[in-house]
This record gives structure tokens, C-alpha cells and sequence, in this order.
């Protein structure tokens, strides 16, 4: 061991716990899992699939509330919590949690609006030199119409706060950006509606970049590509994500060394300026257009489904990884390793999906997951009879490896064939970049 480099403190590391109940959650328990001298993962809440992986069960507490979670975490001695989502990152939960002595792995409320408001965001990435589109700020109706007015092209209308992925408006004309505007501040969207950005819209495919932080370090993980869309061929309205594939090809090692340096490097500098010690993800959708790299959004965890894709590559260091970011000291961590094969996730959804998703469908998988084909539930819970059975809007997804991306959706697609739920629907064409359809 060098001299002055601490020991790997991922020997005090045994038990952890995820907050979260989607796949993403799952994913990430299932990486984890594989580190040998952990003993035991909560997921708080988990969810029907929870329990199917090594060593993870789910920690349902009496009531939800923050300080249930915190007194649990203190009773079962977890050494590192996870936080999933950004509802809870953008509520302080990880500021109440480290208030209380726990070791996390999330961004304090200060930094979760990196996510949880595209006004801050844009802001920071003005001040720092990190390229995107143009933007204004407007809290009125009437003020949004006037820079609508006065730009006299279709802007891209986007709520400032937390909308799950239903708060942004790409408009062709200006009279949908006009209808845009009035819609945002509808009421629809509560306070998240109260501010709204009006953005210049920008052209290029699209791939997402993460860097794992520890408030100064962060390191890169491989390129993910979402496909937000509900239908095929990119169509019909925005959804949470159909499907990911990983490593996006679109990127390339030396571009993501140049992204580092223009995006992820000069986000976690402004942070700090700005005296936010960022410890958690940090999530750029990028947009590659014609002039460059442009971020379109932040966000402040983990994507999902890219997750799911991504964690599959992640090798055995994954958690001492994360637990040395939550402790600040990423210098000590192993070098993270990545599988080399290519990794594709493709989410099943239910009936409804996104607007109102059918729930309590019975669900029929006969799945044998190896080490290169997991299926990760998300919208799932149990009957009265212990029947799995449809919660949620992304009911599950099938995520496979292989050595390139034909066979790796091969797996995925021959193997989503032996589940089955009323109303379940998927995308035939993700990854549609990278495969011959
Ligand atoms: P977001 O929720 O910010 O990721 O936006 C959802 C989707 O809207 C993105 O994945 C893009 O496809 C699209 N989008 C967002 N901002 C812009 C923009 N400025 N120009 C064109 N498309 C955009
Ligand atoms: N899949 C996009 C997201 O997690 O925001």
C-alpha cells in the first residue's frame, strides 16, 4: 500500500440499504450484491423482485416517513445508504440522514437541484462554461408569452421543478409553445409549475454521461442511451424510458476524456464553488448537435432504465466504490472495473402507460436468469395469494449482456417472450441504433 493512502474501508462495509422500489433500485442491489464481504442489502420499500436476488431483502417500515427510515437504518447498523430517486434527494433526506451520523451515497437538497430546478441548473452551467441551449426564466404566463413573442420561434417549454418526466414540451410551432406555456402554469403540476424555462431547441442524437462523485473526485462510468419515447420509431409521448443499451457506441474513450473535461468536471467545480460538497451521481443528458455537446438535462441519481443496463458491466469494486464517494475519500476506493460485453435493458409496461397505467394484472414470468440475463421488477407487488401482480407503470425489464448488441437483444427479446401480464407492451426497436432492424 502507498504511503498516506488509507486502508480500503470497504472491510467495514456489510450492510446497506437502497431507498427506492423501481428497477433501478433492484439493479443496484444486485451489483452490489456481488461484493463477497457484504451480508445483507435492504431495499426500503423493495418490491416483488427484491427478495429474488442474493442477499436482498425488502425493509418495508411501519409508516414511510423520513425519520422511521433513519431510526431503522440506525437499529440494523447499515453502514452505507443509497438513495434511488430524486423526490427524496430534492425533500433533504440525505442532509437528515448524514444529520444523523449515516454514511450516504446521494446529493444533500442543495445539490438534488441540479435536477429538481432547470432554472438553478441552467444558471450553473451559464456561470461555468458548461455548453447548452439557450434559455429564459419566466414565472408568469404573461412574462413567457413576451419572450415568446420576442424570440418569434418555437421554444421548448420546461417546467422548472420535479414533473417525473412529463414537464417538458418539444414544440414544432410557436402556437404549441404558446399552449405549452399556458399548460405549465395550469396548476397541473403544482408548485413545480410555478416557474417555467423556455429554451431554444437544439438538434443531434442523444446519449447519456454519469460520473460517481465524492464532492471533489468523481469517476466516469460507460456511455448509456435512453429511449424516452413510448413507440416505436421514437414516437408518441414522453415516458420514465422503454429501454437502454450500454456502452453507446456514439462515444467514444477520447470522447468521454473531452466530456469529462467540458461537462463533469467543470459541473462538480461549480458545485463546489457554490460551497455543495456533490457526493452521489451526476447524470448528463447530452444532445450532440451539429456545434458540439449540449446538456439538456441534470439529473441527480441514477437514470432509469439506463441503470439497469449499466450495472450488469459494473465489476465487484462497485460498492467499495460508492462507499468511499459516501465517505468523501474516492482516493482510497479500488479501481473500479467494467465487463467489456454490451449490456441492453428493455422495459415491459403496463396497459395505460404513462397516463394511467393498469394496475393489479397478474404476472407470469418464466424466466431462468443467469449471470448475463436478469429481469429487474419495478411496477410489481404481491395478491392476498402471494400472485405477483402489476403496481406501477413500468411493470419490469429484461436486461441482457453478450459480446456485441445482436446478441445481446437476441437474449433480451427471446426471453421477454416468456412473460406475460394483460396489456403488457414494449418497444420491438430499442437499441435500434446498433442492431440490423
Ligand atoms: P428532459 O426531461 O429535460 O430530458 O427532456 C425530455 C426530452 O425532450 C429530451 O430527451 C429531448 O429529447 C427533448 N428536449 C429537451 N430539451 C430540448 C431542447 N432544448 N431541444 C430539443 N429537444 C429537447
Ligand atoms: N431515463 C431517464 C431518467 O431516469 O430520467
Amino acid at each position: 500500500m502507498a504511503k498516506n493512502q488509507k486502508p480500503d474501508a470497504s472491510s467495514e462495509l456489510r450492510r446497506i440499504l437502497i431507498v427506492g422500489n423501481g428497477g433501478r433500485e433492484n439493479s443496484i442491489a444486485w451489483a452490489l450484491s456481488k461484493n463477497q464481504s457484504i451480508e445483507q442489502i435492504y431495499v426500503c420499500p423493495g418490491n416483488s423482485g427484491t427478495a429474488n436476488y442474493k442477499k436482498c431483502i425488502c425493509l418495508k417500515p411501519k409508516t414511510g416517513e423520513e425519520k422511521t427510515i433513519i431510526d431503522e437504518c440506525q437499529r440494523l447498523q447499515i453502514n452505507l445508504v443509497i438513495i434511488g430517486p430524486e423526490v427524496p434527494l430534492a425533500e433533504g433526506l440525505a442532509n437528515k440522514m448524514r444529520e444523523r451520523g449515516l454514511t450516504v451515497f446521494g446529493p444533500d437538497k442543495e445539490g438534488a437541484q441540479l435536477e429538481a430546478s432547470k432554472d438553478w441548473s441552467k444558471a450553473l452551467m451559464i456561470e461555468n462554461n458548461i455548453p447548452t441551449a439557450k434559455y429564459w426564466a419566466a414565472e408568469s404566463t404573461e412574462e413567457a408569452l413576451e419572450i415568446l413573442e420576442e424570440f418569434n420561434q418555437p421554444l421548448v417549454i420546461k417546467v422548472d421543478g420535479l414533473a417525473a418526466g412529463k414537464g417538458v414540451t418539444v414544440c414544432e410551432t410557436i402556437e404549441q409553445s404558446k399552449l405549452a406555456i399556458r399548460d405549465a402554469f395550469s396548476g397541473k403540476f403544482g408548485s413545480a409549475g410555478n416557474k417555467i424555462i423556455l429554451e431554444e431547441k437544439i438538434e443531434g442524437p442523444e446519449v447519456s454521461i454519469f460520473a460517481l462523485c465524492d464532492g471533489e473526485k468523481l469517476i466516469v462510468l460507460p456511455p448509456a442511451q435512453d429511449h424516452k419515447r413510448l413507440l416505436e420509431g421514437d414516437n408518441g409521448p414522453n415516458t420514465g424510458g422503454m429501454g437502454a443499451y450500454a456502452p453507446a457506441p456514439l462515444i467514444n474513450e477520447k470522447d468521454l476524456e473531452d466530456l469529462t473535461e467540458l461537462i463533469l468536471i467543470p459541473t462538480l467545480k461549480g458545485l463546489k464553488k457554490k460551497n455543495i460538497k456533490y457526493i452521489g451521481v451526476i447524470y448528463a443528458g447530452l444532445m450532440l448537435t451539429s456545434s458540439g455537446p449540449k446538456v439538456i438535462e441534470f439529473n441527480c441519481r441514477f437514470g432509469d432504465p439506463e441503470c439497469q443496463a449499466l450495472m450488469p458491466l459494473m465489476g465487484e469494486e462497485f460498492a467499495s466504490v460508492l462507499f468511499s464517494c459516501a465517505r468523501g475519500e474516492l482516493e482510497n476506493a479500488p479501481k473500479l472495473t467494467f465487463n467489456s460485453e454490451c449490456s441492453v435493458c428493455i422495459v415491459a409496461a403496463a396497459k395505460g402507460y404513462p397516463e394511467s397505467p393498469q394496475k393489479g394484472d397478474r404476472i407470469n414470468i418464466d424466466v431462468d436468469s443467469n449471470s448475463s440475463l436478469q429481469v429487474f421488477h419495478a411496477g410489481t407487488s404481491t395478491d392476498k395469494s402471494d400472485n405477483i401482480i402489476t403496481s406501477g407503470g413500468r411493470v419490469l425489464s429484461v436486461v441482457a449482456q453478450g459480446d456485441n448488441f445482436d446478441k445481446a437483444f437476441d437474449l433480451a427479446y427471446s426471453n421477454l417472450k416468456k412473460i406475460s401480464f394483460d396489456g403488457m407492451h414494449f418497444r420491438r426497436d430499442i437499441g435500434h441504433q446498433v442492431r440490423d432492424i
